[in-house]
């Protein structure tokens, strides 16, 4: 954990992007790439050596962002428990604000989430959720899929002082931030369990055939898992 937090340190010290945080992307996934249940049912895949790591990585980091999708399934608290630290500036990728108003995220400790949600969502969702709270970020859906923009995601919470940001998931998410280029340091716990279950891309990363490669490679084992971190080569292959 110490030469991976030097590392992430080192990298996010010599990478300056004047209007977005230093993104980490950061999962669990066995050796078939699944990070859940084909169901989508939450997946204790890695050991408790990882699961501490991450809460570490958790607390080195300003905020902490996932989709609906895995708030829905797993309801988190993205809180750092299982090591000393600051908690992470929680926030959720949530177009028409489905967060439900009893999930752990809204009582948690950390403050209150912060929703990114649609420019159009009606006033009265906004104030229940409010209410219940969250606090919610209106913002630009792409023009091609109807997602939430990530380049304005990442604009707003820099302008709200997220400085790093850890992305925990899910596949879709991932994806998205893999196909923008969004992705400064990944840090992949693998598992040796297979699952077949929910895989962590969901299209391709350059949507081509191509495979992404991952450059400045490092693994350390951690009990039975093994933990890499790289930085993205975004280069044509
Ligand atoms: N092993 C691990 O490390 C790990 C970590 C986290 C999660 N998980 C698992 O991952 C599963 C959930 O993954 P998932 O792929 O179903 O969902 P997800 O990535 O958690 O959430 C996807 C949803 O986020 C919203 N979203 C808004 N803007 C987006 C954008 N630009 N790109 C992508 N999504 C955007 C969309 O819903 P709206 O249109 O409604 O906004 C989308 O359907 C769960 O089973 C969970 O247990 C595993």
């Amino acid at each position: 954990m110490e030469e991976l937090a030097r590392e992430l340190n080192r990298v996010a010290a010599t990478l300056h992007h004047p209007e977005r945080p230093f993104v980490t992307v950061s999962y669990a996934q066995s050796i078939d790439g699944s990070i859940a249940t084909r169901r989508r049912r939450p997946l204790p895949i890695s050991g408790p050596g990882a699961m501490r790591m991450t809460h570490g990585l958790r607390a080195l980091h300003d905020g902490i962002l996932v989709g609906i999708e895995t708030v829905l399934a797993d309801d988190p608290q993205l809180s750092v428990r299982l090591v000393e630290g600051p908690h992470p500036q929680p926030v959720v990728l949530d177009t028409r604000l489905r967060t439900p108003l009893e999930a752990r995220l809204l009582k948690g400790e950390n403050g209150r989430p912060w929703l990114v949600g649609a420019m159009e969502n009606p006033q009265d969702k906004v104030k229940a959720i409010t209410a219940a709270g969250a606090d919610v970020l209106p913002c630009r859906r792409e023009e091609n899929n109807g997602r939430l923009d990530l380049t304005q995601t990442l604009r707003l919470l820099h302008k709200r002082g997220i400085r790093r940001l850890m992305v925990e998931g899910g596949a879709r998410v991932i994806t998205s931030f893999v196909r923008a280029q969004l992705v400064d340091l990944f840090i992949i716990t693998i598992a040796p369990k297979l699952v077949g279950g929910l895989q962590v891309m969901t299209a391709p990363p350059n949507g081509s055939e191509a495979p992404m490669a991952l450059t400045e490679i490092h693994y350390d084992r951690l009990e039975d898992d093994l933990v890499l971190w790289a930085r993205p080569d975004w280069r044509d292959p």
